[in-house]
């Protein structure tokens, strides 16, 4: 689009009581600038600058990281003086300058367009998003004349009382010439209720000076949330949770219980997948379709092949195959790998680990740092002892290996393939193909019959 972007974050949203700045506070797991930044990419302006606050090293780096430029306001003293910060860099520059602040962060990319395009149309020297919003605390009053042109904004603080009961207020976002807004913002004066420099005045200034100003009025709350308090923030992340779970179902997905299921944006799930309460899936997490997750699974860039159930779960940056079954209560993390019809159980914790095809590791254990075969089955209670105080060590177990119940391997170890340990087993050595062990530590009781074996003897 043919504009320019200054989007105002300098605020120290004294009302989070927050040590970290306002707009780090994530809105389902990003934080609320970035999806400014994402509608300032949509709409790629020629130019971008967000006006940023002191000490705001981590907000300065996002902003980096989207190839946009930081303006420092050393000292906050209004969203006029924010915007007098940017002179240098707009002051001069033809294109329309659009500014929105930085927390509020649903404003859609066809509301920023309708309001350049209203600018453009109108040949007008600003133009001002409007709304009547159920709640108007907080909200600057626009003011209309007589033919129902804007006249000027008026902060709710310094508003008479019948200025207070104007339904329409300032959303928040504005498109400028930018000659006429920096000359504007020269004559704006600080006597008022807050001591601050409003950007608003600019409207009352640039309307006595004959300049034309265009109300543009959107009906859609939720675009213009602004998000300067807990209470607040708590509101967005339902608007949000809202909207992609709307979203999801739309794409057939059935989600039981919208309340308390949680997807966060670049979350993708297939059709015919079943959500059950208390599920949270975050990150850059992938779902396959005719899955069932829940109720109470917390996924965080995991994937899920179709045709998995998991239930009371935390798997994190893990795969997991196709026809798998997963809890009740796993904890599942660091890349572990569980291939097509694995049944990982209940009460086990994997770490770093693979589980090939059809292999079961049903219940009370701890694999860590393991390469487990196809067709295995570790009983109850088995630990893969991956730590010797210094290092991880790992524990690789053969194809088609029945490991009994509470076997400890005392890692690195290696059990072959169609190997047998008894119950209780403390495996400190290689175990070859085939062999049963039992014991502690394991000693070697026999070498098992095979197949070859029958035919050989
Ligand atoms: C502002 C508008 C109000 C409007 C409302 C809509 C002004 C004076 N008032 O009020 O008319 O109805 O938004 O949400 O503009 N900021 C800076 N530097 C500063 C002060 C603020 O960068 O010195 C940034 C904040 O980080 C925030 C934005 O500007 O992102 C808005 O500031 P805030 O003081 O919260 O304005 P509101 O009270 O919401």
């Amino acid at each position: 689009m043919n504009l320019n972007l200054l989007i105002l974050a300098a605020g120290e949203g004294t009302r989070m009581k927050s040590s970290i700045s306002k707009v780090m506070h994530p809105v389902l797991g990003k934080p609320m600038l970035s999806y400014v930044l994402e509608t300032a990419r949509t709409i790629s302006p020629s130019k971008t600058a967000v006006v940023i606050g002191r000490g705001s090293d981590i907000v300065k780096k996002l902003i980096e990281n989207y190839g946009f430029k930081a303006i420092l306001q050393r000292e906050r003293r209004g969203t006029g003086h924010a915007v007098s910060m940017a002179e240098d860099t707009f002051g001069k520059l033809e294109e329309p300058l659009v500014v929105v602040y930085g927390d509020n962060p649903f404003l859609q990319p066809q509301t920023i367009k309708k309001l350049v395009d209203e600018f453009n149309k109108n040949k007008a020297s600003a133009s001002v998003l409007t709304i009547e919003p159920e709640d108007l605390h907080g909200y600057g009053r626009i003011i209309r004349n007589k033919t129902g042109g804007i006249e000027a904004i008026v902060e709710e603080k310094d508003c008479s009382f019948s200025q207070k009961s104007i339904k329409e207020v300032n959303a928040g976002s504005y498109c400028f010439a930018a000659k006429e807004l920096f000359g504007a913002l020269k004559e704006v004066k600080s006597h008022n209720k807050q001591n601050e420099f409003y950007l608003t005045d600019v409207i009352g200034i640039m309307v006595n000076k004959g300049l034309k100003v265009v109300p543009v009025k959107i009906s859609e709350e939720w675009q213009i949330i602004g998000v300067d308090s807990r209470k607040k923030l708590a509101f967005a992340n339902r608007i949000l949770k809202q909207k992609i779970n709307d979203k999801w179902m739309e794409e057939g997905v059935t989600i039981i219980d919208p309340e308390t299921t949680w997807i966060e944006s670049a979350v993708t799930i297939g059709k015919d997948t079943v959500i059950l309460p208390g599920t949270f899936l975050k990150g850059n997490t992938i779902i396959g379709e005719f899955c069932q997750l829940g109720p109470n699974c917390v996924l965080e860039d995991t994937t899920v092949e179709r045709n998995s159930k998991i239930e009371f779960a935390v798997i994190k940056e893990s795969h997991i195959g196709e026809n798998a079954k997963i809890g009740p209560f796993c904890y599942i993390r660091n890349e572990t790998v569980v291939e097509n019809g694995v049944k990982i159980g209940t009460f086990v914790e994997m770490k770093k680990s693979r589980v090939g095809k059809n292999s079961k590791v049903p219940h009370l254990s701890y694999i860590g740092d393991a390469e487990i075969g196809e067709n295995v089955n570790i009983g109850a209670g088995s630990i893969t002892c991956n730590y010797d105080g210094t290092k991880k060590n790992k524990t690789y177990v053969g194809d088609n290996a029945f490991i009994g119940s509470d076997t400890l391997f005392i890692a690195p170890v290696k059990v072959g393939k169609g190997a047998v340990t008894g119950a209780g087993s403390v495996v400190r050595k290689d175990v070859e193909n085939n062999e049963v062990v039992v014991g502690m530590p394991a000693r070697r009781i026999r070498k098992k019959k095979t197949k070859e074996d029958n035919v050989s003897s």
